[in-house]
């Protein structure tokens, strides 16, 4: 079996779809959970799903550390080791690579490090890259690339995005025909016009199941995220998805989508999760502070998540300030409810070709804020 991408409706550049793979349908635009290291932080597999997640992210960097993608091989693959069934989509490890390993030395070949769990030494290549992604058993497999740093000159850009763009080429040729899975081509050139455009025109020529708007949110603000996703998204194939790596806070997403993006992924929910951010309709709560300490509440009253259903405010505020394990628990399970339920909105508005008014009123909820 094969992989589709299907249009459903337009409203302006916002786009509503259905991905196809033999795993499962991904509706877009989608909010990829972040399950680093084969597993979505306190959260079981069901639970994600139960979120209404359609697909995870996981990797390249972290599993062929700890426990290796040989082992995951082994074991039957990814799906089967963490216990998710569905689809999975896979970075390819340079930008992580980047953020978190020791002593990285970049060529043209790849990128040599020191793992940041034993100080171990290992390579990535494209190559190399692409033989992970196909022992995790990913049915999106990302091209391998640099993401560049901001803020940088547009030299620096300029080089970066073209050594990301002859990796590119020999993503493409590793990867081969692998009927079921995508490839998908990440577009870097930072905040510049022409090099968005120069690395959007060789990554159509190479010919890939899909595009990513990488280097974003790296730094640049939101302001000027927006303002490169106004010109560089509209450069990428729109019969084929397109995915805004690492962003974002609800309100990015939405501008993201609303600029003709499909996908998305982000630590943000499950991460604030764990240091007791919890978000809503009407913004962002820290459930640290005193004032939630006698309040009965639920988070949202309107939410139909198990966490807002079955448990107050107060209960959040006591289990963070006692540092029990239930704590992350509750609030990741809400904030990835909340995204999800985000994301089914806009669905639903593009879909009724009312994006505009689905985006006043985001905007306008939250500027009530809470209570
Ligand atoms: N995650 C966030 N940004 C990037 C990027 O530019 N490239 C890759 N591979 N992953 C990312
Ligand atoms: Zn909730």
């Amino acid at each position: 079996m094969s992989t589709s991408f299907t249009l459903n409706a337009t409203d302006g550049m916002a786009r509503t779809g259905v991905i196809s793979t033999p795993r499962g349908d991904i509706r877009t635009p989608a909010f990829m959970p972040v399950g680093t290291a084969a597993t979505v932080k306190a959260m079981m597999p069901e639970s994600v799903r139960a979120t209404g997640a359609d697909i995870l992210l996981g990797n390249t960097y972290h599993l062929m550390l700890r426990p290796t993608a040989e082992r995951i091989n082994r074991l039957g693959g990814l799906h089967k080791f963490m216990n998710w069934a569905r689809p999975i989509l896979t970075d390819s490890g340079g930008f992580q690579v980047m953020s978190l390993a020791a002593l990285r030395k970049l060529t043209e070949n790849g990128v040599t490090f020191k793992s940041h769990i034993d100080g171990s030494k290992h390579e990535i290549t494209p190559e190399r890259s692409m033989e992970i992604q196909r022992l995790l058993g990913s049915d999106i497999v990302m091209a391998f690339d640099e993401c560049t740093p901001y803020p940088c000159t547009e030299a620096q850009a300029l080089e970066s995005m073209r050594l990301s763009m002859r990796w590119a080429q020999r993503s493409r040729d590793a990867f081969g025909d692998r009927p079921g899975h995508m490839l998908f081509g990440i577009q870097q050139g930072s905040v510049f016009p022409d090099q968005r455009e120069e690395s959007a025109e060789a990554l159509k020529k190479i010919g890939f199941d899909g595009y990513a708007v990488g280097g974003l949110a790296v730094g640049e603000g939101q302001e000027m995220m927006l303002q490169t996703l106004d010109f560089a998204t509209d450069m990428l194939p729109s019969d084929k998805p397109r995915y805004l790596m690492g962003v974002g806070k609800p309100d990015d997403i939405v501008g993201a989508v609303k600029r003709g993006i499909d996908m998305m992924d982000c630590v943000l929910p499950s991460r604030s999760g764990r240091t007791a951010q919890a978000w809503t309709r009407r913004g962002q709560l820290n459930m640290k502070n005193a004032r939630h300490q006698d309040d009965p509440r639920p988070l949202d009253e309107h939410c139909t998540c198990p966490t807002c259903r079955n448990y107050s405010r107060a209960y959040l505020h006591h289990v963070f300030r006692a540092q029990e394990m239930i704590s992350g628990m509750l609030l990741t399970w809400h904030n990835l409810h909340y995204y999800q339920e985000l994301m089914q909105g806009m669905r639903d508005a593009i879909a009724a070709g009312d994006f505009a008014g689905f985006e006043a009123q985001f905007h306008a909820q939250r500027a009530e804020g809470d209570i």
